[in-house]
């Protein structure tokens, strides 16, 4: 089935008779249109998709499925003209992408009523596809060679800009288009700071180090996290590596398919919770992977989702200490029938430079 017949199964199954796609990533997986301006409208029986001249060409070789129309004035304004032209007296919009400028505007430009889609496509994105998982083991295979990379690069005397730059200049070495975030390194005491990004601090011996990258391949990201000691680690930091890797390693034997995601948080969060740092684990397991670093889906204690066959989430707990360090392990995974798969293979044992 077409990701086009996918939208329009939906539209069945809840009546409505259209959806507006505006969020780029929703655009790109219904149309396949890799730039970076344009909308997609689909109703139960037709798909069109409306750019402007910039895309004329990309989108004749990208576009398969849908009707291409090339607006030349304001795209809402084209976007309401086809709308009251198809005769559709309600569409569902995405509320994750559109500014509610954009919003207003649309109200003025159709008569039709605007809906939220209660995010229609991001629900059928957690389930991946054979072709959208080949770019996802090629994105978590660049993770774990530059991974394998830059622990031969690090050393005391380098920066963690140093070290950013060289993980971000591999993985485009690789095949990345870029990376699927903002690096992270946060050595010594900054690994206590859960999204410590890059800074000036120089590494020195002693230094636990979190490196937390991934990379786009083909729209599609991976999203990997070691913490790793610069010289011998400290018996604390061993025990602490020790804690996280086990709650890791049950989070990620807990992963299979009809298994509540909210049932993987329990099994990460009470083993560092039995062992006193609970207070120190205060984000979520894991979430859903895809076409975004973050997509809806959590691994967490109030989520209230199932996990299926063909989701890909990730698996990553952490303990920060304020004044003291920190420890994240992360893995991709995918969630196969009778349990999981990993698209990251780096070893999670603790790895002394
Ligand atoms: N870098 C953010 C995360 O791992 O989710
Ligand atoms: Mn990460
Ligand atoms: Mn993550």
């Amino acid at each position: 089935m077409s990701r086009v017949e996918r939208v329009q199964r939906e539209l069945e199954k809840q009546n409505a008779e259209g959806l507006l796609v505006t969020k780029d990533v929703n655009r790109r997986y219904v149309s396949g249109f890799t730039g970076t301006a344009g909308a997609v409208l689909v109703t139960k029986s037709e798909a069109f998709f409306i750019t402007d001249f910039r895309y004329a060409e990309q989108a004749k070789a990208e576009v398969k499925e849908a009707n291409i129309i090339i607006h030349k004035g304001n795209l809402l304004k084209e976007i309401g003209l086809l709308v009251d032209k198809l005769a559709l007296e309600t569409i569902l919009i995405e509320e994750n992408g559109i500014t509610f400028k954009s919003y207003l505007d649309l109200k003025e430009y159709t008569s039709a009523s605007l809906l939220p889609s209660h995010s229609l496509i991001e629900k059928i994105r957690e389930i991946k596809d054979s072709t959208e998982m080949e770019k996802m083991y090629k994105a978590a295979e660049i993770a774990d060679e530059t991974f394998a990379h830059i622990i031969n690069f690090i050393k005391p005397g380098l920066t963690e800009i140093e070290v950013r730059n060289e993980l971000e200049l591999h993985m485009r070495k690789l095949g990345a288009t870029s990376s699927s975030f903002n690096i992270i390194v946060a050595s010594g005491e900054r690994a206590a700071l859960p999204h410590g990004i890059a800074s000036h601090k120089v590494i020195e011996n002693g230094d636990m180090i979190t490196l937390d990258f991934g990379a786009v391949y083909e729209g599609y990201c991976s999203d990997i996290t070691r913490t790793v000691s610069v010289g011998k680690p400290t018996e604390k930091f061993q025990e602490i590596y020790n804690i996280v890797l086990e709650a890791l390693e049950r989070g990620t034997k807990g992963i299979c398919s009809q298994k509540p995601t909210k049932e993987i948080d329990r099994l990460a969060r009470c083993y560092i919770d039995q062992h006193g740092y609970g207070e120190n684990f205060g984000h979520s397991t894991g979430h859903g992977l895809g076409l975004e670093v973050h997509e809806p889906l959590r691994l967490s204690s109030e989520s209230e989702e199932v996990l299926q066959k063909g989701m890909v989430v990730t698996v990553e707990p952490g303990i920060y200490i304020p004044g003291w360090g920190g420890c994240r392990i992360e893995d991709d995974i995918l969630v196969t029938d009778n349990g999981y798969e990993l698209l990251t293979k780096s070893s999670r044992e603790l790895i002394i430079l």
